[in-house]
């Protein structure tokens, strides 16, 4: 089911925690609220799932608007950052709790939960006592216990916030795996750039409770619509427009990612624009090497050497670090994106 969110606002007190955002999530997407620590992204998620008020604006769920409708018949099913489970009933009985609550015939609930169990590869644990799972584990029963009620969306906020990195990586696997065999509308909340860039089929980037930009990840990454939406998702140097004129036109400022920066000994002959630096600090990380220059006037930038040669790029050294102009990203005073004079 499709979720459509039209001019939604929301203030606690002097707190502006969403301004006007509108969002249309289509019907079997795995759509990303992503956004720094404060940025609206939990108030969203409730607003959808109507456990508050919006002070503006309209919820529709499927295309019928929602607003009026109280949250347990929104058809919605909400996995919640710290998973609450009850921690004297087993895993199993958690599980159940939504059924119950629903009062969905006894006879359809055992089946229903073995369902959600073995989604979630649980389905040997069931007797189990919260206390007594993982802590990846744990977060799998939360999933179920939404999964199990069969909402028309998926509401996850933060779903993968308490596991350590390894968990993290492999249970965002298992979340994107589940959700594109049920099909199911989801809207996903994190703070993680790289886990909205591995998980989403789109996202939106949030600052301060507005929408910065809405796109595939790839279009994001590739053509961020601000300076924000640049620094925030990958990372991102910032240069001065007259640290390389030749590149910036008019722009105020440009940015260029790691990647796209290449360095060259001092002596080298290059024709293309380029900056004197040098070497500050390197990070040897097998696939790649991170280095960072000092190019002066405060500036530091970050390159990112693909198969690095074991001793290329010494502390110390004088370089040249090379800026493509076809891979730079330009911006004006204000942060939007500039395209560059065809
Ligand atoms: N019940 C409330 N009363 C007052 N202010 C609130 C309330 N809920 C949220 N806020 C404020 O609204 C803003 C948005 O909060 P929200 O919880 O939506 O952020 P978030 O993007 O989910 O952040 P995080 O990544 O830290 O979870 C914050 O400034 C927060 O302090
Ligand atoms: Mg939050």
């Amino acid at each position: 089911m499709s979720v459509e969110l039209r001019e939604i606002s929301k203030r606690f007190g002097e707190v502006q925690a969403l301004a006007a955002v509108s969002l249309s999530v289509a019907a079997g997407e795995l759509f990303t609220l992503l956004g720094p620590s404060g940025c609206g992204k939990t108030t969203l998620l409730r607003t959808v799932a109507g456990f508050h008020r919006q002070d503006a604006g309209v919820v529709s769920i499927g295309g019928r608007e929602v607003d009026e409708v109280p949250p347990h018949r929104r058809d919605v099913g909400l996995v919640f950052q710290s998973y609450a489970l009850f921690p004297h009933l087993s895993v199993a009985e958690n599980v159940a709790f939504g059924l119950e609550e629903r009062r969905v015939a006894r006879a359809e609930i055992g089946p229903r939960v073995e369902r959600a169990l073995a989604a979630v590869r649980l389905e040997d644990l069931g007797e189990r006592r919260p206390d007594q799972l993982s802590g990846g584990q744990r977060q799998r029963v939360g999933i179920a216990r939404a999964l199990v009620i069969e909402p028309a969306v998926l509401l996850m906020d933060e779903p993968l916030s308490n596991l350590d990195a390894k968990l993290r990586v492999e249970t965002r696997s298992e979340i994107r795996a589940l959700q594109q065999a049920a099909g199911r509308t989801t809207l996903y909340v994190t703070h993680d750039q790289e886990e909205a860039l591995a998980i989403s089929d789109r996202l939106a980037v949030f600052e301060a409770g507005r929408v910065q930009q809405v796109g595939a990840p790839n279009e994001v990454y590739r053509r961020p619509a601000n300076a924000f939406v640049a620094g925030f998702v990958g990372r991102m140097n910032f240069l001065p427009a007259a640290r390389a004129p030749e590149l910036a036109g008019a722009a105020h400022q440009l940015g260029l990612r790691p990647e796209d920066l290449s360095l060259h000994p001092a002596d080298g002959q290059l024709s293309a624009p380029k900056l004197a630096a040098r070497v500050r600090a390197r990070v040897f990380l097998g696939p790649v090497l991170q280095v960072r220059l000092d190019c002066g006037e405060g500036l530091e930038l970050e390159v990112e050497v693909h198969r690095p040669e074991p001793s290329a790029w010494r502390e110390g050294e004088e370089v040249q670090v090379e800026l493509a102009p076809e891979r730079a990203h330009r911006f004006a005073a204000d942060g939007s994106r500039v395209e560059p004079p065809e």
